[in-house]
């Protein structure tokens, strides 16, 4: 019996995209020989499974890919709370979804994406279609797993960035704030943190308290430390916002014309400090460029797992690390809840113990 699957990436890329599909690939053609299996791509995730904008894969397609960037297929943002609302080109989007998979005739289709991807995958099986997902974020705040691809390869291009900003930071005695992706969670701000020597990381999980980070910074001066790093998550708030609803959050954000809290924190150390400071945004630099090895290999692992859920016929899968083994979740499981870091994470308890601040 022929197979055919589907494979799409969805939501943000991050490096080990490729690298994945690759694993499920090479492992279903070693499975079922190039003539027992055909392979589609679905283009720009989930709105190339509602537009059925899909190519025919060849073996040769998957070569070459593990050291490469980005997806070969092409990502899209396609919010889950807009998969069942019709808006005004009147497509009924899940429908859509399930003609194409049909029209194609699938046997499975494999996910590559973060939260969002995995609540429309979780939909999708809901809906009867077989789906099993990949976890890929550079965030690391997918439930029930404890790394996702991407995450790494994003901590080591972090911590580079942090290693560069601590020269000028020394030759000019200054406070040099890095503002690092991570939107709900400060996972990648708290690895890059630690693994960069940053003097203060500032994550959403843990609000701040500006006045706790001024006197950080005051006290590494009076201790003769003539710089610090501060490594402060996109999505960080400070105790004042915690009280907030999110929605009154972002409205006073945007009121006062910021998206983030970084300049804003640069601004009051400078002027309550004295101590000049610099902001820098790496920004999607985080997510560029080749995997690192570990994601190489992490992708290879989860994506080969992810053909094995297909050779056994379990669907309505996501694939996972648990306890340092490869293991899989129920979608159903996991979809809608997000992987924050606790309070007392043994990464933040490391991190305090040698004298790191939070600003809390
Ligand atoms: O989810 C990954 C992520 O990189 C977040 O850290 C960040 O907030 C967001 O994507 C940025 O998204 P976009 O590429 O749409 O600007």
């Amino acid at each position: 019996m022929k197979r055919r699957i589907g494979i799409l990436t969805s939501g943000g890329d991050c490096p080990g995209l490729n690298a994945t599909i690759r694993g499920v690939a090479k492992a279903c053609y070693e499975k079922f020989g190039s003539d027992g299996i055909e392979i589609v791509g679905i283009n720009d995730g989930y709105s190339g499974l509602i537009n059925n904008e899909c190519k025919e894969m060849e073996p040769s397609d998957f070569s070459g890919i593990l050291t490469m960037g980005g997806t070969i297929f092409g990502t899209k943002r396609t919010p889950f709370k807009m998969m069942t609302v019709v808006e005004e080109d009147n497509v009924d989007k899940v429908k859509a979804m399930k003609d194409t998979y049909k029209k194609q005739k699938l046997d499975c289709l494999f996910t590559l994406g973060g939260n969002g991807t995995h609540k429309t995958s979780n939909l999708l099986a809901s809906e009867g279609l077989n789906v099993i997902g990949l976890p890929k974020t550079i965030d690391n705040d997918i439930f029930g797993t404890s790394v996702t691809f991407g995450f790494h390869t994003a901590v080591d291009i972090a911590t580079d960035v942090i290693d560069r900003l601590h020269t000028t930071a020394n030759s000019h005695g200054r406070i040099m704030v890095v503002e690092i992706m991570g939107n709900k969670a400060g996972w990648l701000t708290l690895y890059a943190g630690v693994a960069g020597g940053a003097d203060m990381i500032v994550i959403p999980e843990i609000p701040f308290d500006i006045d706790k980070l001024c006197e950080a910074c005051e006290k590494r001066e009076k201790a003769g430390k003539a710089f610090s790093i501060m490594a402060v998550a996109e999505g960080a708030f400070d105790t004042e916002e915690a009280k907030m609803k999110k929605k009154e959050r972002a409205k006073k954000r945007v009121e006062a014309g910021e998206k983030t809290a970084s300049a804003r924190i640069a601004a009051t150390i400078e002027a309550n400090t004295g101590i000049e400071t610099r902001v820098c945004v790496p920004g999607h630099m985080l997510r560029g460029g080749s995997p690192s090895a570990y994601d190489r290999v992490l992708a290879t692992q989860f994506g080969t797992r992810a053909a094995e859920l297909l050779f056994k016929e379990k669907f309505g899968y996501t694939v996972a690390m648990v306890d340092g083994e490869i293991t899989e979740n129920k979608l159903e499981d996991i979809a809608g809840k997000t992987k924050f870091v606790d309070k007392d994470d043994q990464m933040v308890l490391a991190a305090r113990r040698i004298g790191i601040s939070f600003g809390d």
